[in-house]
């Protein structure tokens, strides 16, 4: 499964943030914002981005960080890391290529760990997304915030409904036909309607021994901002 990932973000690299912009009406860059805004307050001196992608997520941060913080990212995609390395920020970023099942950071290093719209891509089950969530609670200090932004499903069934039309009439035409890759965007909108409800998603926190798990819905829950803590 992973080596499939890796291979769909190694076609999609270079249209991965143009198309992300046109399937949400830019909503993405105001979800993306406010999730590493979320971050960056409670301060701390390392905050890492894992699933990193093309950095916009680490850029952000970098951009609100106070001078003691630094940002490093994870990433097991070089195409993908490739892009963020041309990024303004990526001077003042550290970035890793590195799986996220399994990080090369000791117990309790960082004060955040974020990760934005890939959740979905690391969730091949509710068991596989349990390991992977405990593994960023390993790499956490104790008290330190693990933030998610992912895509979510809406409370109302006829705007559910609707999203998931949306998906599957948008998002595979448009992302096949600007990216080049038709198996990259039928996998990524397969995985949009079956992600877990707000809900489902804050109780895994709790599972994988997160403690304060709370979420807040964006833009009629289209997408979530989940945030615990490290006991
Ligand atoms: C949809 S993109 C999200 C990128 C970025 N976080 C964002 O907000 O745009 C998913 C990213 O997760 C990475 N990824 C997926 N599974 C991974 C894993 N097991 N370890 C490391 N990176 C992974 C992919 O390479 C890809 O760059």
């Amino acid at each position: 499964m992973s080596k499939g990932v890796q291979h769909i973000f190694s076609e999609v690299s270079h249209t991965y943030e143009l198309v992300n912009h046109l399937l949400t009406f830019g909503l993405d860059v105001f979800w993306r914002r406010r999730a590493s805004c979320t971050a960056a307050k409670g301060g701390g001196e390392r905050w890492l981005d894992v699933c990193s992608g093309t950095g916009e997520t680490a850029a952000y941060l970098q951009r609100y960080a106070d001078s003691r913080a630094s940002v490093v990212t994870a990433d097991f995609s070089l195409p993908m890391t490739r892009v963020a390395l041309h990024k303004h920020e990526a001077k003042q970023i550290a970035m890793t290529l590195a799986d996220a099942k399994q990080l090369p950071y000791p117990d309790d290093t960082f004060d955040v760990v974020i990760i934005t719209f890939a959740t979905r891509n690391i969730n091949n089950s509710r068991d596989g997304l349990l390991k992977h969530l405990r593994e960023f609670r390993r790499v956490l200090k104790p008290g330190g915030r693990f933030v998610n932004l992912e895509t979510s499903q809406p409370k109302s069934r006829l705007i559910r409904w609707l999203f998931h039309l949306y998906i599957r009439i948008t998002v595979k035409p448009l992302g096949s036909f600007i990216s080049g890759s038709k198996s990259g965007y039928a996998y990524l909108s397969y995985t949009i309607p079956r992600f877990y409800s707000a809900e489902e998603f804050a109780r895994m926190l709790s599972d994988a021994g997160f403690m304060n798990a709370s979420f807040e819905r964006l833009t009629l829950g289209l997408a979530a901002i989940h945030r615990a803590i490290k006991p």
